[in-house]
């Protein structure tokens, strides 16, 4: 008998949980039998504005999908570090940012090194880490979500290499000052900033890239540019960790019409921009409604979403209660986060649906 095939496997990814990502309109709708039009999705803080319209001319008219995209990304690249207003050599781009947080673990992290993860926030720094070998230091969060860098400066020892820091934060909403971020810089370790969230709040340590080599910004075109669909990300760093990336990514690792649909919405920020500020009024009307129903705590966000704690009540049982209403948000198995449920900011209907499911469903009808 010839021995299974997981004989083979990697151990260390025989057990691995796999990252739980949301799943698209059609499936939530087949499973509820709902129309797919009257779905209401605010689990994966996506961008229900829609990309710009220039998105949709530029793959309708491109001519080059039977050619693969350019290795080194030279026009993408560009592109990005003008809007960046950094150098093409300190920027590198990547199938989303989800692409380019394993590429750098992969890049600078060795089986059984540490990553040092912020909890609660952003799963795929832990999921990447553990597919990579890694081992992973949980330095939680504070009771209102701020980094301890005390505590951090402490967990970092020789076989640390990487900390993440989403920020803003993902799911909590909320941003850490420079001087927290300039006093992980000071552990050595390499600092990862996600600015996944950047174009909602304003706050950026691009410059300080230029001046701290362990120092590397994640940015991202699915949130603000509404093209989460089509994977495209990018990070910002020294010139010597972009062409250590470029030389380990696989080689088409960003497609042609993620390339077109980025250069499009590049030419077109002025109209986009202008959504993210429509979508940050809509957070903070959202907010108020909320916090309008009894018993609902609401976070206060510098991102596309709200976080949202229903004291006494289980977070998943209440997303599954609106669920059953059409209304889709996102659940936490992280133990702080039981009672919380996270709704991502779209248009005005899609608050005023929430609301009212929401308020039906803590109401018991
Ligand atoms: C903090 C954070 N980083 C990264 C991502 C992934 O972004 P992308 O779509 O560019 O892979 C997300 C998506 O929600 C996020 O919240």
């Amino acid at each position: 008998m010839p021995k299974p095939i997981e004989h083979l496997m990697r151990p260390h990814l025989l057990d691995l949980q796999p990252y739980e990502g949301v799943d698209p309109p059609e499936v939530l709708a087949q499973r509820l039998g709902l129309p797919p039009e009257r779905l209401v999705k605010l689990d994966g803080n996506e961008n229900l504005f829609g990309p710009s319209p220039r998105v949709a001319e530029a793959l309708g008219s491109f001519e080059g999908y039977n050619i693969y995209p350019d290795p080194l990304q030279r026009r993408l690249r560009t592109a990005l570090a003008c809007y960046a207003g950094v150098d093409p050599d300190q920027v590198v781009a990547g199938a989303g940012s989800d692409e380019l947080i394993d590429l750098v673990l992969r890049l600078f992290l060795s089986p059984g090194e540490k990553v040092i993860d912020l909890s609660p926030t952003f799963g795929m720094y832990a999921f990447c880490t553990r597919v990579n070998g890694g081992v992973l230091v949980d330095v939680p969060r504070d009771e209102r979500w701020e980094i301890d860098s005390m505590a951090v400066r402490k967990a970092v020892d020789e076989h640390t290499k990487v900390v993440f820091v989403a920020n803003p934060n993902n799911p909590t909403g909320n941003l850490a000052p420079l001087e927290t971020i300039l006093a992980l810089v000071q552990t050595g370790s390499v600092v990862v900033v996600d600015e996944t969230y950047h174009e909602f709040c304003g706050f950026t340590v691009v410059p300080w890239v230029h001046e701290h080599e362990n120092l590397i910004v994640l940015r991202t075109l699915s949130k603000w540019a509404g093209l989460a669909g089509l994977r495209l990300g990018y990070g910002i760093m020294n010139p010597r960790i972009v062409q250590r990336l470029l030389a380990i990514k696989a080689p088409y690792n960003v497609s042609v019409a993620a390339e077109q649909a980025a250069l499009a919405s590049l030419e077109d920020t002025d109209n986009l921009l202008q959504r993210v500020r429509l979508l940050v009024e809509e957070r903070e009307r959202m907010a108020q409604a909320l916090r309008s129903l009894p018993g609902v705590v609401v976070y206060p966000s510098k991102t596309n979403f709200l976080l949202v704690r229903l004291p006494g009540r289980s977070g998943s049982a209440v997303a599954s209660a609106l669920a059953q209403r059409g209304v889709f948000v996102r659940t936490f198995s992280h133990p702080r986060l039981a009672d919380c449920i996270r709704v991502s900011v779209g248009l005005p209907w899609h608050t005023d649906t929430l609301v009212s499911a929401l308020r039906s469903v803590l109401g018991g009808q």
